[in-house]
């Protein structure tokens, strides 16, 4: 796969230079970038909260940063529409693909699309899994088993190791649900007092982790003692119906979530939510500057994994940090 990046990487530069975008001499739909700017799609996996925001906003600002044309496609949390998506990229025939996928698995096919007509993908955030690790280059993002592990950790310290939890799962068969979920229960283990009692996905989404808190409450009511959330917002819509519940968050119920969002950092300050694990959606200027090595043929040493470090935060500092966030 290398010597093929680097043969596609030479043939680019050499047109750069030569003032002629790969774009311009090879697009299937006659489409060029503008100014002879490289051209990029990135194909995201829709806008279902703050955390997605903050990540596309990164991804186009690094794109016109690093003078890219970025063509954008919105998945609107259908895997169709991306797989639909990155065909049409290919038919473009665009110097990268960026990917952001919604699930794991079902993009072998796509891929090796893109692969024959030599656009290289790189995968932003989310994981996927490939028979063929060659269908893509990089995989840029968080290491969200070890966010899972982190909120697990902080629990066991914050309770002693003895609690009743309510999990709020992320989408199902997406790489950060399933690393959350297996992270959160390889640090609890069998042997802590910790007991997971209710256990569904609330979509990383606010209305829906509302609603489905209110369900939790409803069958196991005084029962909780804590709330683990995939992600924030749903850790928000949660407080929502924990207050509706005549609860009170963060002292009646323990909660603990991921992102770092400022809505959480908001949150914190108010007493409402006890701990957030950062997830940093900001990644667009890490994705360009390994485009830029793709499309250079400069790959030699790149990982296949490139993970973004995390930090945990809790509503005891929360005030302190919340003016230096930036997202
Ligand atoms: O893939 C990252 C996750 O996706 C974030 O935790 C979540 O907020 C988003 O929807």
């Amino acid at each position: 796969m290398t010597r093929q990046w680097l043969a596609v990487g030479s043939m680019i530069m050499l047109s750069i230079i030569g003032c002629s975008s790969k774009s311009d001499s090879s697009s299937a739909d006659g489409s060029s970038g503008e100014n002879d700017k490289p051209v990029i799609g990135f194909v995201q996996t829709g806008s279902e909260g703050d955390w997605r925001k903050a990540h596309t906003v990164s991804v186009r600002e690094a794109a016109e940063a690093a003078g890219y044309e970025l063509r954008f496609a919105d998945g609107q949390a259908k895997q169709e529409n991306q797989i639909k998506a990155l065909s049409s990229f290919v038919a473009q025939g665009v110097d990268g693909i960026i990917l952001a996928p919604l699930v794991e698995t079902g993009w072998d096919n796509v891929l090796e699309k893109a692969k024959k007509r030599n656009i290289p993908v790189l995968i932003l955030d989310r994981q996927v899994d490939v028979k063929d690790d060659s269908l893509f280059v990089t995989y840029i993002g968080a290491d969200t088993y070890n966010e899972g592990r982190l909120a697990a950790e902080w629990l066991i310290e914050k309770t002693g190791g003895k609690a009743k939890v309510v999990e709020l799962q992320g989408t199902p068969g997406a790489s950060p649900t399933i690393n959350r979920y297996n992270g959160f229960r390889d640090v609890i283990g069998e042997e802590s007092g910790i007991e997971i009692i209710a256990s569904q996905s609330g979509d990383f989404r606010r209305s829906k982790g509302k609603e489905v808190m209110e369900a939790f409450l409803k069958k196991h009511g005084d029962e909780i003692d804590v709330v683990y959330a995939h992600n924030d917002d749903m850790a928000i819509g949660a407080i929502q119906a924990i207050e509706d519940a005549g609860k009170k968050p963060g002292d009646d119920i323990i909660l603990v979530s991921i992102d770092g969002v400022r809505a959480a950092f908001e949150a914190m300050v108010e007493g409402k939510l006890n701990c957030t694990v950062e997830c940093n959606p900001l990644q667009g200027p890490m994705a360009f500057e390994a485009m830029d090595k793709i499309l250079s043929g400069d790959i030699g040493d790149m990982p296949k994994k490139q993970m973004i470090k995390d930090e945990v935060y809790e509503r005891e500092n929360a005030k302190e940090v919340i003016d230096s966030r930036k997202y």
